[in-house]
């Protein structure tokens, strides 16, 4: 297989990724993997990777320490960030587990990523920068000149949403300040099977409306697109010199009763919520559009796949049982 170079990836044992680094080993990549604890169990996925013994290399790293920042990018050519928290339960001190790591951390990258001067940066952002907007024209689609509020997100304390929108914005103007090459990547709700042990915030969603038999949960619209896809479309923003600027990455709309009949009807003896309360969501009710990343030539697979492949995988994984 031909050599395609040096790729750093931030946050590589964390769900989505742990399919980048697949993709990209499979593709000829030499990886350079940051992880915050090498020796953690979390991480053993990833030395068990096709290819991994001969072009995986793992650099202990965190967002908020520059120097082993540039330790792990040094000799890159590319930097994909992807590391930053999300959330799985309350929040005490947003700006300590969220703000500072995103925004801070995101800076910290790409400063690093000047300073080694490599050709290209993709940043994956979030669904979460772009949706939150109140004053986004009602009915119209929401496509990449849409930012979420950052007033709102803090009015109605939704941190992650916040942590992401700053970062991204901020990564944006340091890029145009610096000139540094700089793509982001906005993925909505992530689901599709784990390569990683722990259960991550995303797969848990799936996995409460598979087992957790509430009487009632609210029938939220979710945003869906698979892990795999949203790997590909990193390598693929990265790859193709037209990509510039962001890219909304996400497939299908589904609200959770949508996704429960679906589930039900293959998987009829888990668990199931048994009710359903509408809700107002507001702007997060909007649609949003993916047009710009597959004009570029991202295609996407069936929901009926990622449904499948996620329970799979869970069920695998002993989350089920
Ligand atoms: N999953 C989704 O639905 C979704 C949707 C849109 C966007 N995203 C974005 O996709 C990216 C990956 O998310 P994910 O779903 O894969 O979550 P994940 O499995 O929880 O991965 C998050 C990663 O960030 C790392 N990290 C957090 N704080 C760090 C710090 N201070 N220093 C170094 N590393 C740190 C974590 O490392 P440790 O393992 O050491 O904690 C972990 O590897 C994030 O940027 C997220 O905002 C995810």
């Amino acid at each position: 297989m031909a050599e395609k170079g040096r790729v750093c990836v931030t946050g590589a044992g964390g769900y989505v990724a742990s399919w980048l680094v697949k993709l990209l080993l499979s593709r000829g990549y030499r990886v350079h993997g940051t992880v915050r604890e090498p020796g953690d169990v979390k991480n053993a996925h990833l030395k068990k990777l096709d290819n991994a013994l001969e072009n995986l290399q793992l650099f202990k790293a965190d967002l908020l320490d520059c120097s082993s920042l540039l330790s792990a990018i040094a000799g890159c050519d590319g930097v994909f960030h992807v590391a930053s928290p999300v959330p799985s339960g309350t929040v005490q001190n947003p700006e300590v587990e969220f703000i500072e790591p995103a925004v801070t951390g995101t800076l910290n990258v790409l400063k690093a990523c000047s300073e080694i001067k490599v050709k290209r940066v993709v940043v994956v952002s979030s669904g979460a920068a772009v949706a939150l907007n109140p004053n986004w024209p009602e009915n119209q689609v929401m496509d990449e000149t849409c930012w979420s509020d950052k007033e709102y997100c803090k009015e109605i304390k939704n941190y992650y949403c916040l942590s992401k929108t700053v970062a991204e914005s901020e990564a944006c103007e340091y890029a145009k300040r610096s000139g540094l090459n700089l793509v982001t990547v906005c993925p909505t709700l992530v689901l599709g099977p784990m390569l990683q042990s722990a259960l991550n915030a995303s797969s848990q969603i799936l996995v409460r409306l598979l087992k957790d038999g509430s009487d009632s949960v609210n029938n939220r619209a979710w945003k869906i697109v698979d892990v795999r896809d949203v790997a590909e479309a990193l390598l693929m923003v990265y790859e193709k010199p037209e990509a510039e600027g962001r890219y909304i990455c996400t497939t299908y709309m589904a609200k959770s009763k949508d996704l429960v009949d679906k589930l039900s009807s293959l998987y009829p003896n888990y668990n199931y919520p048994k009710n359903f309360t509408e809700v107002d969501e507001g702007s997060k009710g909007f649609k949003l559009s993916s047009e710009k990343l597959q004009r570029l030539g991202w295609r996407y697979r069936p929901i009926e796949e990622i449904l499948i492949d996620s329970v799979k995988s869970y069920q695998e994984s002993g989350y089920l049982d």
